[in-house]
C-alpha cells in the first residue's frame, strides 16, 4: 500500500465522503492568486487558519483560491467553497453557508463539521476587505 492509499484508508475510515477527499488528496484551489482583488484571513475557534484570495470583475468572482493552517477538513471546505464561488456575485457568495458547503462535499464527519464555518468566514472576511476598498 503506498502511502498515498494509506491516507485515503484513514480518510474513508475517519469518515469522510470520497469527494471530500478526493479535494484533499487533489488540494484543489490550494494556492495565492498574485494581485487578488479580495484576499483576508480568519482563525477559527479550534486555532486553523484560512486565507482567501478572490479575482473580482464587476462584482463577480472570477477566481477563487485558499491557503490553510488546518485539518483535512478545512482543506476539503476550502478546496469546495472556491469551486462554489467561481461565476457567482459576491453577494450571492456572503450568503454561502457552512451547511451548502458541507451538503457540497456530501458531508463530513460529525467532530469536522466546524470546519466547513472556518472556510465560510474566510470568503465573508475576504469579501468585506472588497467592500471597505
Ligand atoms: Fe480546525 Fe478542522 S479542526 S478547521
Amino acid at each position: 500500500m503506498t502511502d498515498e492509499k494509506g491516507l485515503v484508508e484513514l480518510l474513508r475510515k475517519a469518515g469522510y465522503p470520497e469527494k471530500a477527499i478526493d479535494y484533499y488528496m487533489r488540494k484543489l484551489n490550494v494556492g495565492v492568486i498574485e494581485g487578488a482583488e479580495a484576499v483576508d484571513s480568519f482563525t477559527g475557534l479550534c486555532g486553523d487558519s484560512m486565507r482567501m484570495y478572490l479575482k473580482v470583475e464587476e462584482g463577480v468572482i472570477k477566481d477563487a483560491k485558499f491557503q490553510a493552517i488546518g485539518c483535512a477538513g478545512a482543506f476539503a471546505s476550502g478546496s469546495a467553497l472556491t469551486e462554489m464561488v467561481k461565476g457567482k456575485t459576491l453577494k450571492e457568495a456572503e450568503k454561502i453557508t457552512e451547511h451548502d458547503v458541507i451538503k457540497d462535499l456530501e458531508g463530513l464527519p460529525g467532530p469536522k463539521l466546524h470546519c466547513a464555518r472556518l472556510s465560510v468566514d474566510a470568503l465573508r472576511k475576504s469579501i468585506e476587505s472588497y467592500m471597505k476598498r
